[in-house]
C-alpha cells in the first residue's frame, strides 16, 4: 500500500498557454509532483471547461494540447496519474450526491457565482437580488452555480490532502472541506478525508508586453510553446516606456531568467540601447523554452503517447474512485 498523501489539481483546458501561466501555476505543480513526497492525481477538469466552452473539436484539441504541455513542462506520467476527468465517471456520480446535501444559499455565496451575478445586477449584493429577481439570471447556467459540488468530488474521491491551487481557487477547497465534513456528519461515517489548499503562493504575477498582467484576455501574451519568430515578434512589441533609463517592462519578464545582480549589470552595460536589451530577453527565453518546446513537438508527432498517458490514468483512477464510490454507496444506503 502507498501511504503517501494524495496530491489532487484540476486544470482547465481553456486558453493557449503563455510564460505567465508557466510561472505562475505549471512550474510549481510539476516541482511539487517531482518531490516523490505525494501520491499525486492531476486532471484535466473538461467537465468544468464545458460551462463556458461548448465546441467538441475545440475541447478535442484544447484537451490534447493541454496535456501534451504538461508533459512538456516536467511532468512525469509515470509518477502522476495524468488524466481526464470526463473518463471518470464517480466524479458526477458523486457531485450529484453532494447535491443533495447541500443547500442553495451556501452555494449563491461561492465567489465565482457571486461575481456572474455581480455583472449582471452592477453590484447589487448577490443574495438579495437572488430572491427579488431570479428569473434575471438567464447566463448563468446551473453547472455554474454546482461548480463548487463537481470540484469537492474530484478532490474528496481521492482523499486528497494536498491541492495545489491559485489564490482565486481558495474558497473552493473550504467548500470541499465543509463538503466532507457535511457528509460525514450526515451519514455518521468517517468516509471523507479533509483536504487541505496548498496555495502557490511565491509567485509573482508574471506581466505582459503591455505591463498588465499576461493574459490570454489582453491579448499581450509571451506564448509558451512559441518558436524563436513568435518570440521575436512578442518581444519586439514589449512597450517601453522612456520616462526612466530602464525599460520595466522589458526588465520585469528578464527577471524571470536572471538574477537581479547579473540583470542590473547588463542593463547598466546597455543603458538606454532597449533594442539591445530585448534581443538578450530573446536569446534568454528562447534558450530556456526551447526544450520544452522540443518535447512539445515530438508529442505533436506522437500522438499515441497522449492516448496511452490518458488511457493508464483512466484505469488508475478509475480504479481508486470507483472503491471510494463503493463505500459511499454503503454510506447512503443504495447498495
Ligand atoms: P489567463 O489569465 O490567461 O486567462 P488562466 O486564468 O487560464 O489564464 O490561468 C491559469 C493559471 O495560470 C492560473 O493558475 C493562474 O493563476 C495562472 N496565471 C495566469 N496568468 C498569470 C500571470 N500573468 N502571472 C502568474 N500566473 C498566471
Ligand atoms: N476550478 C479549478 C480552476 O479553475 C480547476 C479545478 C477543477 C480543480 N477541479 C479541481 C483544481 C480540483 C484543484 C482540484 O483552476
Amino acid at each position: 500500500m502507498d501511504k503517501k498523501p494524495v496530491l489532487v489539481s484540476g486544470i482547465k483546458p481553456t486558453g493557449d498557454l503563455h510564460i505567465g501561466n508557466y510561472f505562475g501555476a505549471m512550474r510549481q505543480l510539476v516541482e511539487l509532483t517531482k518531490e516523490g513526497k505525494y501520491r499525486p492525481f492531476i486532471f484535466v477538469a473538461d467537465y468544468h471547461a464545458l460551462n463556458t466552452m461548448q465546441d467538441a473539436e475545440e475541447m478535442r484539441r484544447r484537451t490534447r494540447e493541454l496535456v501534451m504541455a504538461y508533459i512538456a513542462v516536467g511532468l512525469d506520467p509515470k509518477e502522476v496519474v495524468l488524466f481526464k476527468q470526463s473518463d471518470v465517471p464517480a466524479h458526477t456520480e458523486l457531485c450529484w450526491i453532494f447535491d443533495t446535501i447541500t443547500d442553495m444559499p451556501y452555494l449563491a455565496r461561492a465567489h465565482a457565482f457571486k461575481a456572474e451575478v455581480d455583472k449582471l445586477t452592477d453590484s447589487m449584493p448577490a443574495r438579495r437580488f437572488l430572491s427579488a429577481k431570479l428569473e434575471q439570471l438567464t447566463n448563468i447556467g446551473v453547472g455554474l452555480f454546482n461548480y463548487p459540488m463537481l470540484m469537492a468530488a474530484d478532490i474528496l474521491l481521492y482523499d486528497a490532502e494536498v491541492v495545489p491551487v491559485g489564490q482565486d481557487q481558495k474558497q473552493h477547497i473550504e467548500i470541499a472541506r465543509d463538503t466532507a465534513e457535511k457528509f460525514n456528519r450526515v451519514y455518521k461515517t468517517e468516509v471523507f478525508k479533509l483536504p487541505e489548499a496548498h496555495i502557490m503562493t511565491d509567485v509573482a504575477i508574471v506581466p505582459g508586453i503591455d505591463g498588465r498582467k499576461m493574459s490570454k484576455s489582453y491579448n499581450n501574451v509571451i506564448p509558451l510553446f512559441g518558436s524563436h519568430d513568435d518570440l521575436k515578434k512578442a518581444v519586439m512589441s514589449i512597450v517601453t516606456d522612456s520616462s526612466g533609463d530602464r525599460p520595466e517592462n522589458v526588465y520585469r519578464i528578464h527577471r524571470l531568467f536572471r538574477s537581479e545582480v547579473n540583470l542590473d549589470a547588463l542593463y547598466d552595460e546597455h543603458r538606454g540601447n532597449y533594442k539591445a536589451l530585448k534581443e538578450t530577453l530573446i536569446e534568454d527565453l528562447d534558450r530556456y523554452l526551447a526544450p520544452m518546446r522540443a518535447k512539445y513537438e515530438e508529442l505533436k508527432e506522437n500522438p499515441d503517447i497522449v492516448e496511452e498517458v490518458l488511457k493508464a490514468g483512466k484505469r488508475e483512477a478509475r480504479a481508486v474512485s470507483e472503491a471510494k464510490m463503493e463505500q459511499v454507496r454503503k454510506a447512503i444506503g443504495v447498495a
